[in-house]
């Protein structure tokens, strides 16, 4: 059994960010990203942080915009139209879910296109499921490159999804059906559901809660990837696997945290360099 080192993996994503960041500057471009954080949501202030001191860590501008959760839709749209328009800018973020009266979808879809480093817009949704993107949601992606980084092929593997949000589930059904997975989706109306996930190579956890995915829903000899990020009883830090039981079944198998989160974010960076070099025009 193997544990996969997000945190590894991620920092050599972006150090490969770093040295691309670095040869850009030298032609007077420096990538900049733009966060929204509306509200004082805990979990969504820890990964708004964790995402500017990769900024910083790469050589990009950041700029936060940490908004009260009484901020209206208005508000927010001028934000982002401001925010398009602005050169320096070339990555905008707004961190979900968004406060409640806030229209998440209104928001997403006022992004400009080239700016969507989350590939959240419609558009952007649309170009991944013809597989003609510039960009690729962060999670699922990094998902995707960690799993390449491990030499763990998807051609012909039973691949078993749990979760359908537009965020993970979704998108990482597609890019594994893009790597000639055999891709099944599960949710909450599943029937019979630990029958399922037993017949995965290669599992897939973004449920949203604390150890759902026990050892015996797991095949011998799997790829566990856990996408959750909760707490357990003791508040302590837990994914959607309970990891202890089940990772003498897998051959890997991602940890929480160290897995798949630094991996969002690396990607992240990736898409924003990728921003900043379209909007100039630079292959
Ligand atoms: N909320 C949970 N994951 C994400 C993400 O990748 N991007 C944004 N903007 N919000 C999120």
């Amino acid at each position: 059994m193997t544990i996969i080192d997000g945190k590894k993996v991620s920092a050599q994503v972006k150090e490969q960010v770093a040295e691309e960041t670095k040869q850009l500057k030298a032609k007077g471009i420096t990538p900049g990203l733009a966060v929204i954080l509306v509200g004082d949501d805990p979990a969504s202030r820890v990964y708004v942080n964790n995402k500017k001191k990769a900024c910083e860590l790469v050589g990009f501008n950041s700029v936060e915009y940490a908004l009260p959760a009484t901020t209206t839709q208005e508000e927010l749209l001028s934000l982002v139209d401001e925010l398009n328009n602005r050169k320096d800018i070339n990555g905008i973020l707004c961190q979900l879910p968004l406060p409640n009266g806030l229209d998440d979808a209104a928001v997403i879809e006022a992004i400009s296109l080239l700016k969507d480093v989350d590939a959240f817009h419609k558009q952007n949704v649309g170009r991944i499921m013809l597989g003609d993107y510039d960009f690729l949601p962060c999670t699922p992606a990094g998902i995707m490159e960690m799993l390449h980084a491990y030499d763990i092929s998807v051609d012909g593997k039973k691949c078993v999804v749990i979760g359908r949000s537009n965020i993970v589930g979704k998108p990482m059904a597609m890019l594994l059906l893009h790597e000639n997975g055999t891709v099944t989706i599960c949710h909450s109306h599943t029937k019979n559901l630990s029958e399922i996930t037993r017949e995965a190579d290669i599992l897939v956890a973004a449920i949203g809660k604390a150890k759902f995915v026990t050892a015996d829903m797991v095949k011998d000899g799997a790829v566990v990837i856990d996408v959750g990020m909760n707490r357990d009883e003791n508040n302590k830090l837990c994914g959607d696997v309970d990891f202890e039981n089940v990772k003498d079944k897998c051959s890997f198998i991602t940890p929480v945290p160290g897995g798949v989160g630094p991996m969002t974010i690396a990607t992240l960076m990736k898409n924003t360099l990728k921003a900043a070099k379209l909007q100039n025009s630079i292959k």
